[in-house]
């Protein structure tokens, strides 16, 4: 088992004093009643109807959970349904075509509404579009946008013709594009000519051919054009222009192909602990089930409600709850394109007052930038609209959590503190907002029907206040089925650690550490393995590494994580040279540009630090974990058994200032 994190770095000292949720939310809230735990207990796998039943079916399903298989659980098995009916036709017949489906704000100011009915008419389309060039049923589309409306469009588009989409973050690299398109096997591909990064146009198309050239495959391309004439594009062969392919099939309509439950919705890669991305599988049933039944009870979305949750959509977080969640309860979902400090450090709120939101769902990351800029931003808004906040992606200590109640929510509205990942395809751990106190600091407990159990190296339960491994040990509805490299890795990523298939007993490893306290709430401490998580984005420290000992003069590297105020973690590289080479400027750049080019800006190091060497052990093992406890001005321990411990000394007076 690699520990090289520790128990984690942004972990909450204490929990904050508790609050109770409001009264004026609880009134109105979707869950209430406190005994959903234990009926939740005693019906088990039964209640979890409760989530499918949100749902509309084409084959009703009668079983609901099939655990022969262990780890491969199925899910509502026998039944059938199309994810884009559900998020679009349902709520036509229900009668409600113009409610509004998606509010968009552009990055610039621009504005775009989309009723349920203008998404049913896209939607249609652009899937008549797609079975013209080729798609058919399971073949995988890749998509690679930035958060315009055509990125949800051509997700359920390709939902409505049952072929799994792969959405890849439009800020990934061509390398990262090519990866993940080879892996997957995929022969289309959805991009733009370019999007605004703040003011500028950025070319998104040249990544997109950059990758095509890696790859052995034909593919088919169609691009939307985002830029116009601030960025010109050529179409080469077997490129196709969106809005051309939208007129072409203006007015077209594709019945929504029933799908099994258990057929694959979506491909989600994901950071894991080798250089290797990992295809995450989601299948239609459990996986809608789980997302809507969570922005139901978590998020507590109601049909009339303006909602905003502000991730990507190339992400997780924004498939189930930017797309798939909000869309299958026929709610207005906000989406938008920028970012949270420009043109200024109020342009969220701005967005909230003018759309009057109802539920905001964020990352603490942006929560501890709002605290950094001052409440002065928000206080410029009208935010009583605001019922209830929410955060996602990385913990979150006290002191944002309570000025997030504070200054957003007014004391008024609960903040649920979600954990999940994109393995657990919703979410899994947080309290319920109508029902349960709010510990800051914690996210909660496991929600009904799950079984979250920290555990020490033996798979045993800790004490309550101990720090141990997050385990699940029940199936859940929306947990991935596999990886789309093969059943092998995701059994030996996920089950093995802590699972005796002998005794039949299966424990799924989140890869977390966490701490759970008296009333059972947990504290999610940080990862345990080769994951850091920056600005609440996963990424793998032996794939930066392999970016950049690709340098040429690079001779080893070790890249750690490094706790950061705003970031919670930032990337930090320590690299020794081969002779002749040195921090001659040239060769950091070449770091710096080896790591974008492989994995995007997002990866891209705060800390660069030349050493003569790396700290080893005897038998010539790099002690990241080590590295890690210096860039973070940690005490350390025993250095003794080092080959080289007098290097340690020297890294240390280096990194001090930095
Ligand atoms: O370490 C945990 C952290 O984010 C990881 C999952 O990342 P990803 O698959 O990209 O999905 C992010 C959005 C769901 C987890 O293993 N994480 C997520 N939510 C929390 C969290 N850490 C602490 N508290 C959370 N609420």
């Amino acid at each position: 088992m690699v520990d090289r994190n520790g128990w984690g770095r942004d972990r909450p000292v204490l929990t904050g004093s508790p609050h109770s949720p409001p009264s004026s939310f609880v009134e109105q809230a979707n869950v209430t009643d406190p005994g959903i735990y234990e009926t939740f207990e005693e019906q088990w796998p039964e209640c979890w109807e409760r989530a499918a039943d949100l749902l509309s079916w084409d084959r009703p399903y009668e079983t609901v959970l099939e655990d022969d298989d262990a780890p491969f659980y199925r899910w509502f098995s026998d039944g059938s349904l199309n994810a884009s009916a559900n998020c679009l036709d349902r709520h036509l017949e229900a009668g409600r075509k113009t409610h509004t489906a998606i509010r968009w704000e552009g990055k610039h100011g621009e504005r775009e509404t989309y009723t349920y009915r203008d998404l049913y008419v896209a939607v249609n389309e652009f899937a008549a579009a797609l079975r013209d060039l080729g798609v058919e049923e399971d073949d995988v589309v890749t998509i690679y946008l930035p958060m315009i409306p055509e990125l949800p469009i051509a997700m359920l588009a390709c939902a409505r013709i049952g072929a799994p989409h792969s959405v890849v973050f439009a800020g990934l690299s061509a390398d990262a594009l090519a990866t993940r398109m080879d892996a997957a096997d995929s022969e289309f591909l959805l991009t733009c000519d370019g999007y605004y990064r703040r003011g500028d146009a950025f070319n998104q198309k040249s990544k997109a051919d950059n990758a095509q050239l890696k790859l052995d495959q034909d593919v088919r391309t169609v691009v939307v054009d985002r830029l116009g004439d601030d960025l010109p594009h050529v179409l080469g062969d077997d490129e196709h222009d969106y809005h051309d392919l939208l007129e072409t099939f203006g007015g077209e309509t594709v019945d929504p192909v029933p799908r099994d439950a258990e057929d694959m919705l979506f491909l989600m890669y994901t950071s894991g602990t080798t250089g290797e991305p990992k295809g995450v599988v989601h299948t239609t049933g459990g996986y809608l089930a789980h997302a809507a039944w969570t922005t139901h009870a978590v998020l507590d979305v109601k049909p009339e409600d303006t909602y905003w949750c502000a991730a990507d959509i190339g992400w997780i977080t924004g498939h189930s709850y930017i797309v798939y969640g909000p869309l299958a309860l026929g709610t207005t979902t906000v989406m938008y394109e920028g970012t949270p400090d420009y043109p200024d450090r109020d342009r969220l709120w701005e967005i909230v007052d003018r759309n009057a939101v109802d539920i905001f769902y964020t990352a603490p990351t942006a929560v501890r930038a709002f605290m950094k800029w001052g409440a002065k931003y928000p206080e410029r808004h009208d935010l009583s609209s605001l019922r209830l906040l929410g955060t996602v992606g990385e913990p979150i200590s006290p002191r944002p959590w309570q000025w997030y109640y504070e200054h957003i929510g007014d004391e008024r509205c609960p903040v649920v503190d979600t954990w999940w990942q994109t393995e657990t395809g919703a979410v899994t751990i947080s309290t319920l907002p109508g029902i349960d106190e709010m510990k800051p600091g914690a996210a909660g407990p496991g929600l009904p029907g799950t079984d979250a159990r920290i555990v020490d190296d033996d798979g045993i339960e800790v004490d309550p206040g101990e720090s141990g491994y997050l385990t699940l040990a029940r199936p859940w509805p929306g947990m991935a089925r596999t990886l789309y490299d093969g059943d092998e890795r995701f059994r030996t990523e996920y089950w093995d650690r802590f699972s005796d298939p002998d005794d039949d007993e299966w424990r799924y490893f989140s890869g977390d550490a966490a701490r759970v306290d008296e009333d059972g709430y947990i504290t999610v401490l940080g990862r345990v393995d080769d994951v850091i998580n920056v600005a609440g984005r996963r990424l793998s420290t032996t794939e930066i590494e392999s970016a950049v000992t690709d340098v040429g003069g690079v001779a080893e590297a070790a890249v750690v994580g490094r706790s950061s105020e705003t970031n919670g973690t930032d990337v930090c590289v320590y690299v020794s040279t081969e002779s002749g080479y040195d921090d001659d400027g040239a060769v950091r750049e070449a770091i710096v540009d080896s790591i974008e080019a492989s994995i995007g800006a997002i990866a891209r190091p705060t800390t660069v630090l030349f050493t003569p060497e790396l700290p080893k052990t005897r038998s010539g093992k790099i002690m990241r974990r080590l590295l890690e406890d210096v860039a973070n001005g940690e005490e350390l321990g025993d250095t003794s058994a080092l080959r080289n411990p007098e290097i340690i000394g020297e890294i240390q007076a280096e990194i001090h200032d930095r």
